[in-house]
């Protein structure tokens, strides 16, 4: 039997295969070396030292930025590292508008660079159309979106934002780590630059630390690669290497992964001991019609506010079975956190108010065990309320 694959489940599986010169290997080989041989004087090769350009982490790039459908970019060696990258590409005083409820690291970045005055920082909630209308009116150079957001899941119509943000001459950057390019892919929706971590999904098993920023235009994807050498954020040989192996298997994760999310999801929206469910799969939530459009899938990732209290919160985590109470998303494994004293403990408690971000809060990144297994080991977490 055939199965036909989706091109880019294709591309995923193909990237970099057997175009190895020296041995005709099938899998890229991996090249440690530091420095590289020049022919003579002004005669460089491809590459000259391992900072500016590496053969595993420039095939890397090529197979995000062909995934993502961008021009080019660069592997660095976190999404933190991606993330701060970008922010290179502003002049003084920029004023970047991000979402309140974004990655905590994010958030402390973005704040920090304020406190340093090397950028302004307007937090808000990007769903709202009023205070999305009141920011672009300041003039930002940048528009940072997270969609679906990190923890709440909340989904911003990137292709109306995109439009927004041209308009008054802003850059769009959005992280796309949550959902992935095999389920979403904001350049096509009119992002200028998309940010990862690889730690995440792209990577896929929770053995690597790695983020990436792909631009849509050469031009940008230039100026991040100046900005990665000058600033030597680029990512480790090895890591490229691990991420590209993670890489073939990415669509193949997501289906059944996504597959487990949807039937978890469901199981925790009828549970009595639930207060809200956060999952754009489930048709009452805010972003069910714009995941539909935007996305090609919900994706894996879920929240659930616990009806109890920071009491009743230990004793839920505190007998987690195959879930493992640990920060992080996007691996084989399922995780589970508690934003507030976890991820999100960068952010003071007033922005996590504001942000919606509750003490009950959790977030599951849900795995590849039997979906049976995972619900069992849902029902003696709620039996121990
Ligand atoms: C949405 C999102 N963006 C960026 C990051 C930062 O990535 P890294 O931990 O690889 O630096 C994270 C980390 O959890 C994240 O969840």
């Amino acid at each position: 039997m055939t199965i036909k694959l989706p091109p880019s489940a294709t591309a995923c599986v193909t990237a970099q295969i057997a175009n190895d010169p020296a041995y005709g290997a099938v899998i890229p080989p991996l090249y440690l070396s530091s420095t590289y041989t020049f022919k003579g004087l002004d005669q460089m090769g491809t590459f000259d030292y391992g900072r500016g350009g590496n053969p595993n982490r420039n095939a890397l790039a090529q197979t995000i930025a062909t995934l993502e459908g961008g021009a080019g970019g660069v592997v660095t060696s976190s999404g933190m590292a991606a993330i701060d990258l970008v922010l290179n590409l502003l002049g003084p005083n920029a004023l970047v508008i991000a979402p309140h409820d974004c990655y905590g690291g994010t958030h402390r970045l973005l704040n920090s660079r304020q406190h340093q005055g090397r950028l302004r920082v307007r937090f808000i909630d990007q769903s709202d159309p009023h205070a999305v209308k009141q920011a672009l009116a300041d003039a930002p150079a940048l528009v940072f979106i997270e969609s679906p957001s990190n923890p709440l899941m909340r989904l911003v119509d990137i292709a109306a934002l995109g439009k927004a943000a041209k308009a008054v001459g802003a850059l769009m950057v959005c992280d796309n780590t949550f959902l992935s390019p095999a389920r979403q892919t904001p350049l096509a929706l009119g992002a200028d630059i998309v940010v990862h971590s690889t730690t995440k999904f792209l990577n896929g098993h929770s053995d690597v630390v790695g983020g990436v920023a792909i631009a849509a235009t050469d031009a940008h994807a230039e100026q991040l690669q100046w900005w990665a050498n000058c600033t030597g954020v680029t990512g480790a040989p090895f890591d490229s290497y691990l991420t590209l192996r993670g890489i073939r298997t990415l669509h193949a994760r997501m289906d059944v992964q996504e597959a487990n999310a949807i039937k978890i999801a469901q199981f925790l929206s009828t549970h009595p001991s639930v207060d809200h469910v956060y999952y754009p799969g489930l048709k009452d939530d805010p972003g069910y019609a714009l995941a539909k459009r935007q996305q090609s899938g919900p994706g894996a990732l879920l929240s659930f506010a616990l009806k109890t209290d920071r009491a009743g919160l230990g004793r839920f985590v505190a007998n987690t079975g195959l879930f493992q109470l640990a920060e992080s998303l996007g691996g084989t494994e399922s995780l589970i956190c508690h934003p507030t004293s976890m991820t999100h403990r960068a952010m003071d408690d007033a922005a996590r108010q504001k942000a919606g971000i509750s003490d009950s809060l959790l977030r599951i990144s849900v795995g590849l065990e039997r979906s049976e297994d995972q619900i069992r080991a849902l029902k003696t977490m709620f039996a121990s309320l």
